[in-house]
C-alpha cells in the first residue's frame, strides 16, 4: 500500500482549524488537507437536510482531492450527517475511505470527567436540536444528565474577528447563564462546536471556578491517534510529510484574512469551487 494520502479536515468555515491545531500537534508526522465551506457558513442554523447535502458534497470533492479519511472537525456536520454518510453512502461511494466525526471521541470521555454526573452543552441550533450528544452519552453513561443551550450568536461573533470584543461579552454572558441556571450541579460543560475555544478567555470570566469546559481539539486528537493505531491498513496510507494544504469554498483572500485569527502561521489557501 502507498502512502499517497493526506488526513482531511473538514468545517463548514475556520472552526475546523481548532482541531487541526491539535491533531498537528499530537500527530505532525502526516499530511493534512483541511476544507472549509465558507461560501456556505454557517451550518449550525440550516435544516438537516441541508447540512446533510452540503456536507456530502465536500466530503466526496475531499476523496477526489485523495483523502482516504476524513474527520468532520465540525458538531453541526457530525450531528447532522455524519451517520447518514458512514451507513447509507460510503458503502456505494467509497467503501475503502472512512469519515470519522467529533461527537463519539468528545462523549467517551465525558464520564471519567464528571465528579457530579451533571453536564453541560453549549452548542449551535443544529447540534443542540439533534439531540445527537444526548444520544451518545446515553449509550456510553446512562446516569449522566445532559443540559444544552444553543448559543446562535458566538460562531457569527467570532468568525466576524468580534469575540474579544467588550460586545462579545453580553452574549457569551447571555447563553452561559442560561445553561449554568438549568441546574446548580453542573461540573462539566463541552464546548460542542468548534468555534468557541476562541471564546474561552471570556467563557472563563464568566463562569464559576468549580466548572470545568472542554474544548475537543486535544480530546479528538487523542482519538485518531488511537483509531490509527486500531487501524492500520488506514494507517499505512496516510502520507508523511508533515505538511498542510487549506481550500475554501469562498475567496482566497477573505479566508486567508479570517484564517488568521485562528492560525498563527502564513498558509497558502487554494479556491475549490463545487459547481453550486
Ligand atoms: N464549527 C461548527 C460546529 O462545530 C459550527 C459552525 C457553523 O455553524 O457552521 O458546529
Amino acid at each position: 500500500m502507498r502512502r499517497n494520502s493526506p488526513i482531511g479536515i473538514f468545517d463548514s468555515g475556520y472552526g475546523g482549524l481548532t482541531i487541526l491545531e491539535q491533531i498537528r500537534k499530537r500527530l505532525p508526522q502526516y499530511d493534512y488537507l483541511y476544507f472549509g465551506d465558507n461560501a456556505r457558513t454557517p451550518y449550525g442554523t440550516r435544516s438537516f437536510e441541508v447540512v446533510y447535502h452540503y456536507t456530502l458534497q465536500c466530503v466526496e470533492q475531499m476523496f477526489a482531492m485523495g483523502c482516504e479519511l476524513v474527520i468532520l472537525a465540525c458538531n453541526t456536520a457530525s450531528a447532522k450527517a455524519l451517520r447518514s454518510i458512514q451507513q447509507r453512502d460510503l458503502p456505494h461511494i467509497a467503501p475503502e475511505r472512512r469519515v470519522l466525526g467529533v461527537i463519539r471521541p468528545t462523549v467517551e470521555v465525558i464520564g471519567q470527567i464528571t465528579k457530579t454526573n451533571h453536564v453541560g452543552l453549549l452548542a449551535t441550533p443544529g447540534t443542540v436540536q439533534s439531540d445527537s450528544y444526548r444520544i451518545e452519552i446515553e449509550k456510553y453513561y446512562p446516569s449522566v444528565v445532559l443540559h444544552s443551550e444553543a448559543c446562535p450568536m458566538w460562531v457569527p461573533l467570532i468568525e466576524n474577528n468580534e469575540h474579544l470584543s467588550e460586545g462579545a461579552d453580553y452574549f457569551v454572558k447571555k447563553y452561559l447563564d442560561a445553561l449554568l441556571g438549568k441546574d446548580g450541579m453542573i461540573d462539566t460543560v463541552i464546548l460542542g462546536c468548534t468555534h468557541y475555544p476562541l471564546l474561552l478567555g471570556k467563557i472563563r470570566k464568566y463562569a464559576p471556578a468549580s466548572v470545568r469546559f472542554l474544548s475537543q481539539g486535544e480530546i479528538v486528537a487523542e482519538s485518531l491517534a488511537d483509531y490509527l493505531v486500531r487501524h492500520p491498513e488506514m494507517e499505512e496510507r496516510c502520507s508523511l510529510g508533515a505538511s498542510c494544504s487549506y481550500f475554501t469554498t469562498e475567496s482566497v483572500d477573505k479566508f486567508s484574512a479570517s484564517a488568521s485569527i485562528f492560525l498563527r502561521e502564513d498558509i497558502k489557501v487554494s479556491h475549490v469551487d463545487l459547481g453550486v
